[in-house]
């Protein structure tokens, strides 16, 4: 049985979780995988947790302990973010040492570089956890699916969001209490505006897009509306034509490049996804053999991401104890362009305030027609005295039109407040 060393920088949530488990499961590893993964450093900004765990005869409060104790053969990094984080993963692999990371940030903008370096020190980078909590999806991309040609992966990855729209529609909360109960339960990010304004998930799905397609997609590539326009009428007009609304994270393999973007959606209550409620997280991954799967569990938390954190940790230790080939995961192997957002085709559903008088109804159908736009279904609805909300619901339209109708709606003055505009997913038009 082999000894493998490990360095934890981190100790917060996640890193607490991963402590609980090395000391937990510690002799069913040795039994069930022939290693002995043995914490031999700790290091986070307070002390307090490792005095919790246990742990504080290992404890420093500096990172770079770990980074240059040459006993250490992985280092797991649970600090997040592309500060600290980035120079401790750089100097780790520098170092020699392989690195298991929750970091989605880091991932996402410098996957490549970070693999890269990696591939040329023979070491190891895995990076379950940076997606989806304690969901199994980087592992069954890179492996178990290797088989397929992935065309799609769609997904719920931001708990928050999906929690908020689900306290918004099915019990009637606001906004800001959604949001605030989101927090109190810790699922939110320390600054939630990356929640609500889909950052988090726009990191998700550029790793998860990279690894699924062979592509390098770097956050920034990403299309991303978050949820911060979307009504608790939304969701109402969403539910009796039969959609839910979900802050989903998509990236399809098309002709043209990878169709890849954010953004509130509707999809068809039957679909697997609407059924995805609260804080918990769900992948749709459609491969030419497999054909539809889906990956469902806690998208964030303690023990979730910490099991994610763990099974990395395993499988490094094994290819690093037993010399099982390193397999390293692909970054640009396809290197499929990225196609604009311009050119994609859904429908679209539009919800227009406006004043509740003659001609009004005629002036907005006339700016579709202009922009060849073809309107699937159309609602009035009376909100008060002299004001109406217009709801359109849109044929198969290419986004570059839709915008020159919203421009050209904007334009006829007639707007009484902001236009929402949510695209359809599964569209029945
Ligand atoms: N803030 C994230 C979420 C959790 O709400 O899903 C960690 O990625």
């Amino acid at each position: 049985m082999k000894t493998i060393k490990l360095g934890l920088i981190g100790l917060g949530t996640v890193g607490g979780g991963v402590v609980r488990i090395l000391q937990e499961h510690h002799d069913d590893f040795v039994r069930d995988q022939d290693i002995d993964l043995r914490l031999v450093a700790v290091a986070s900004r307070d002390s307090s947790e490792a005095h919790v765990l246990g742990i504080a005869d290992i404890f420093s409060t500096d990172g770079n302990d770990i980074i240059n104790n040459p006993e250490i053969d992985i280092v797991i990094e649970l600090v997040g973010g592309t500060g600290a984080a980035r120079s401790f993963v750089y100097a780790a692999l520098e170092a020699g040492k392989s690195v298991v990371t929750a970091n989605k940030a880091l991932i996402a903008a410098e996957g490549h570089d970070i693999c890269t370096l990696a591939a040329s020190k023979g070491c190891e980078v895995a990076f379950e956890a940076s997606v989806g909590g304690g969901i199994p999806i980087i592992g069954p991309l890179r492996h178990t699916l290797a088989g397929n040609r992935i065309t799609s992966v769609i997904g719920i990855l931001n708990g928050t969001t999906n929690y908020m729209l689900t306290r918004i529609d099915e019990d009637r909360l606001s906004y800001d209490a959604a949001l605030a109960e989101a927090q109190a339960a810790g699922f939110a990010e320390f600054d939630p505006t990356a929640d609500v304004e889909g950052a988090d998930a726009a990191a998700k799905i550029a790793i998860l897009g990279t690894i699924a397609y062979n592509t390098d997609i770097h956050i920034s590539q990403v299309p991303v509306e978050g949820i911060t326009a979307i009504s608790p009428v939304d969701l109402d007009y969403a539910r009796e034509m039969g959609y839910s609304i979900k802050l989903l994270g998509i990236a399809n393999r098309t002709p043209g490049g990878i169709d890849i973007r954010v953004h509130p959606t509707m999809l068809a209550l039957d679909h697997p996804l609407s059924s995805v409620r609260g804080v918990m997280n769900a992948i749709y991954v459609v491969g030419d053999a497999v054909g539809e799967t889906m990956y469902y569990g806690a998208g964030a938390g303690s023990g979730p991401a910490a099991s994610s954190v763990v099974g990395d940790l395993i499988e490094v230790a094994r290819h690093l104890a037993y010399r099982e080939s390193i397999a390293q995961p692909v970054w640009d192997t396809e290197a499929l362009p990225i196609r604009s957002i311009d050119e994609l085709i859904t429908s679209y559903y539009l919800r227009l305030s406006v004043p509740d008088r003659p001609g009004v109804l005629a002036t907005t159908a006339q700016v579709f027609a202009q922009h060849d736009v073809s309107i699937y279904s159309m609602v009035q609805r009376g909100v008060h005295e002299g004001c109406a909300e217009l709801i359109y619901v849109t044929h198969a339209a290419r986004e570059s039109a839709i915008r020159a109708t919203l421009a050209g709606i904007e334009k006829t003055g007639l707007l009484t407040s902001a236009p929402v505009l949510i695209r359809v997913e599964d569209a029945k038009a």
